[in-house]
């Protein structure tokens, strides 16, 4: 009678165990097959395992980054910034004519916007970010120091909200990875700019590992090149001048030509 039992028991174990086993396998193999979902006009992809630094999206090859919260502006305004960089550097090889109209997309705290307005005296800068704390802190600025040539602009997560050929040219300083819907952000930015008109994005160079910037906030030339070749921007110069970050140059074609 008990040895009948101990049989029965050990059966009922085996089935159990079996039973667990090809639970453990399917659940695992639809894991992997809905690790990766392709939205439905397959420009993005979504993965559930992704970089902590990330938000699990991804757009030709790239986890896009989380956006840096307004709570961060004073690491924007940090003193040692301007030898760590050389923004100035920078804005010297912007090539800026007094009458430029320029959009610095991304504004943050009007880090590059300020130092900008000075230099187009007769044209103006739009300050555009999609956090109303960071243009809270250009308007009292301007206010303040009664600037009259920067307007600031709300922007949309998927759109610039520039109004159509009206920019010269269109800087993004660190924005440009953290962008949610860089393709329809992009595809903003270019119906934006007049025609011939530039692009100019400053990314730190992922190349170097010893840039001591969180991975996801670093791009590559060649990721750079790819993102805006997608949507149609002509790609002119690479210059490495900066301690840390590529200066990527990109025109919009000149269809009357
Ligand atoms: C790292 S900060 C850089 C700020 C500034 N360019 C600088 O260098 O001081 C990135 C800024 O991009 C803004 N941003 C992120 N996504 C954006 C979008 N889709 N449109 C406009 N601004 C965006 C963020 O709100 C943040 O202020």
């Amino acid at each position: 009678m008990t040895k009948n039992i101990i049989k029965f028991l050990q059966k009922v174990g085996s089935i159990l165990s079996l039973l667990l086993l090809i639970l453990a396998l399917t659940s695992t193999s639809w894991a992997i097959n809905t690790d990766i979902v392709t939205n439905s006009d397959g420009i993005y992809q979504y993965r559930t395992i992704h970089n902590s630094e990330g938000i699990g999206k991804f757009y030709l090859g790239r986890e896009i980054a989380k956006v840096m919260g307004h709570e961060g502006a004073g690491w924007l305004e940090r003193d040692s910034r301007s030898y760590q960089e050389k923004p100035q550097n920078a804005i010297n090889n912007l090539e800026l004519k007094s009458t430029d109209i320029v959009a610095d997309i991304g504004a943050g705290t009007g880090y590059f916007t300020f130092r900008i307005s000075p230099l187009v005296p007769e044209g103006k800068v739009l300050a555009i970010d999609i956090q109303p704390e960071m243009l809270e802190l250009i308007n009292f600025v301007n206010h303040e120091e009664n600037i009259t040539n920067v307007e600031t602009i709300l922007g949309d997560l998927d759109n610039p909200k520039i109004p159509p050929s009206s920019v010269d040219i269109a800087l993004l300083v660190d924005t440009y990875h953290e962008f949610e819907y860089p393709r329809e952000m992009m595809l903003g930015i270019v119906e934006g700019l007049k025609p011939g008109g530039r692009v100019v994005l400053l990314e730190y160079r992922s190349e170097n590992p010893m840039i001591m910037i969180k991975g996801l906030h670093k791009m590559s030339e060649k990721q750079v090149k790819k993102e805006m070749e997608a949507v149609g921007l002509v790609w002119q110069d690479t210059r490495d001048f900066l301690p840390q970050q590529h200066f990527l140059v990109f025109k919009k074609p000149d269809i009357s030509l």
